[in-house]
């Protein structure tokens, strides 16, 4: 264990306990949305167990069939819309207001709760459903909450290109900047108490399954909540198992002494 890890202040029973010059990187997935009553990617009843990612997540399989993939994001439109925050995502909103600049809000997911529960140091690496931008063109991204009708595919206003989801695909490359921002985070913070947790993710993505250990090379302690045993399971310094509804309110609840 390097000296960053042994300086970071968990108890004997593995509390965590954000100091006074505690920074907190906290990445998201699926998982922290599933109490909110949305379906996760992988696992028991998971999107990519019934629907075929190749088609519904690929430029690909956009460009195949446009209309398939716009009934997919529509009904994902629907569900993002009709759910609410859980615990989870209120309690990430709370330590950020405790730790202002000392935190960041990494998710996978594109379903909006965590803006909706209040984050506002967050970075959408994956992208956003209920917005839309150009297959073709580089018109800038536009807010759109829209469940097109079956058969439906909207048109660029400028070049009339098939207008696609606004979220990451399959074989698609991150936005390079939210990296960055994620390396100058735990560059600016490692002289203190920096402390990454992942949240319902299964690991199984990458670059995100791999910010464990770009964050252990930073000195970071590290903390997994999961309900099951993630494949990266085995980089964390610590794993809880459970609900993240009901384990990021307990671990995040206490205010920094
Ligand atoms: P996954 O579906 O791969 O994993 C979700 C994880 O959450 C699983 O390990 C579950 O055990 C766990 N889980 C389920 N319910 C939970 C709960 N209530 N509390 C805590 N954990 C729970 O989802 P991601 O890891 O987010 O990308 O998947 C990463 C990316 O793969 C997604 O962003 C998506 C997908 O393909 C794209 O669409 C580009």
């Amino acid at each position: 264990m390097d000296d960053c890890v042994a300086r970071a202040t968990s108890s004997a029973d593995g509390e965590l306990e954000l100091g006074p010059d505690a920074a907190l990187l906290v990445l998201t997935g699926a998982g922290v949305s599933a109490e909110s009553g949305l379906p996760t990617y992988r696992g028991s009843g998971g999107l990519w167990r019934s629907h075929a990612f190749e088609r519904l997540a690929s430029p690909e399989g956009f460009q195949a069939d446009p209309a398939l993939v716009w009934r997919f994001y529509s009904e994902r439109r629907d569900a993002a819309l009709k759910a609410r925050p859980n615990a989870g995502h209120r309690a990430l909103a709370d330590v950020e207001r405790r730790l202002g600049e000392r935190f960041l809000l990494v998710t996978q997911n594109v379903d909006g709760l965590h803006r909706r529960a209040g984050s506002e140091r967050l970075i959408e690496i994956h992208g956003r459903l209920l917005g839309t931008r150009c297959s073709g063109c580089n018109r800038p991204e536009s807010p759109d909450e829209t469940a097109y009708a079956e058969g439906e595919v909207p048109r660029c206003e400028q070049c009339d290109s098939a207008l696609r989801p606004a979220v990451v695909w399959f074989g698609e490359a991150l936005d390079p900047a939210h990296l960055e921002a994620v390396d100058d985070f735990l560059d600016r913070w490692r002289g203190g108490q920096l402390v990454f947790l992942a949240a319902g993710t299964s690991g199984a993505v990458w670059p995100a399954a791999g910010l464990v250990d770009l964050a252990r090379s930073r000195g970071a302690e590290t903390w997994l909540v999961n309900a099951e045993r993630a494949d990266n399971a085995g980089r964390f310094h610590h794993v809880r198992r459970g609900p993240s509804g009901t384990l990021l309110p307990e671990l995040l609840g206490r205010r920094p002494s």
